[in-house]
């Protein structure tokens, strides 16, 4: 019987197996863990890069990415999605603010946490929300990212000019009580907003996957994040979510995103099974 020429081949899925090696190295290598992200949105992302960097393997570039750090950055940019908006599903500004904002104006100060929040709009569109309730002046707003590049822009407060009628639109439908271009003033292509917003604003890297918890919140809003974790990443953000909040906090999760079937489930009372609130109260 003559002998196959790889009597140990194993695992037939080589695509799979480099996927593995190449995060692998990452994490080795640069300490970003990607290990436990859902593979199928991973799978776009990676030929997207291969293909933008001239490439025809995922080993090949792993090569790439590990002995040129501009390379990694690019596809740190791939590898996650960034898409975001202010007032981003204008009915969920409108239940936190007739569902939260009572339960916020019990607290004599208030922290809030914005876990992954990208360029930052999540996080001014919130600005502006407590200041119209009356509790910016004694709200502290966190606004963490693992990625450098879409923080400084967060920090920056412009946008873009041709996103404002959206967005006045977002802000009206989310129970919006002033003229939304109260809020920035236009130069050139860009809206550059109040500088008050920011006050009490503090921006900075956190990756949920590899840090711990660094305060107690009143209030996290981690949305479209966890939706690109696999499930036994989501379980463990979900612990260190949990172990974040204070007692009856409030968790805000994304459109898609839900409590249910997490070890998590039980620890919380639904404020709002739509736009996805809950209340810790265990
Ligand atoms: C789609 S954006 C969501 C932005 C905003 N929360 C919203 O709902 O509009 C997802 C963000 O999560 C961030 N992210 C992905 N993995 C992360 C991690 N492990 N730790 C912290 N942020 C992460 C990405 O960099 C990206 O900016």
């Amino acid at each position: 019987m003559p002998h196959a020429p790889f009597p140990f081949l194993m695992n037939p899925n080589l695509e799979d197996l480099e996927i593995q090696l190449l995060l692998e190295g990452i994490y080795r290598y640069y300490g970003l863990d990607f290990r436990n992200y859902a593979l199928a949105s991973l799978k776009r992302r990676i030929w997207t890069t291969i293909k933008s960097e001239n490439l025809t393997t995922i080993s090949g570039l792993q090569e790439k990415v590990l002995h040129d750090r501009e390379c990694m950055e690019r596809f740190l940019l791939n590898l996650s999605v960034h898409v975001t908006a202010m007032f981003r599903d204008a009915s969920f500004y409108l239940a936190f603010r007739k569902k939260v904002v009572p339960l916020l104006k019990t607290y004599p100060f208030i922290r809030i946490w914005h876990a992954g929040c990208s360029t930052g709009e999540e996080v001014y569109s919130m600005a502006i929300l407590l200041q119209e309730e009356g509790l910016y002046h004694r709200s502290r707003l966190y606004a963490t990212d693992m990625n450098e590049m879409v923080l400084r822009k967060a920090r920056d407060g412009i946008f873009p000019l041709e996103l404002m009628q959206q967005y006045t639109q977002n802000y009206l439908q989310s129970g919006g009580k002033t003229y939304f271009s109260e809020y920035y003033t236009a130069a050139y292509d860009g809206a550059i907003f109040r500088a008050s917003l920011k006050e009490n604003i503090v921006f900075s890297p956190h990756n949920l996957v590899t840090d711990s918890s660094f305060n107690e919140f009143h209030v996290i809003l981690c949305r479209n994040v966890l939706i690109y974790f696999d499930k036994s990443l989501q379980a463990r953000v979900h612990h260190l979510l949990y172990e974040s909040l204070v007692r009856f906090g409030i968790l805000g999760l994304g459109r898609q995103e839900s409590l249910r079937f997490t070890p998590y489930e039980k620890q919380y009372e639904v404020l709002d099974d739509r736009e996805k609130l809950y209340r810790r109260i265990g």
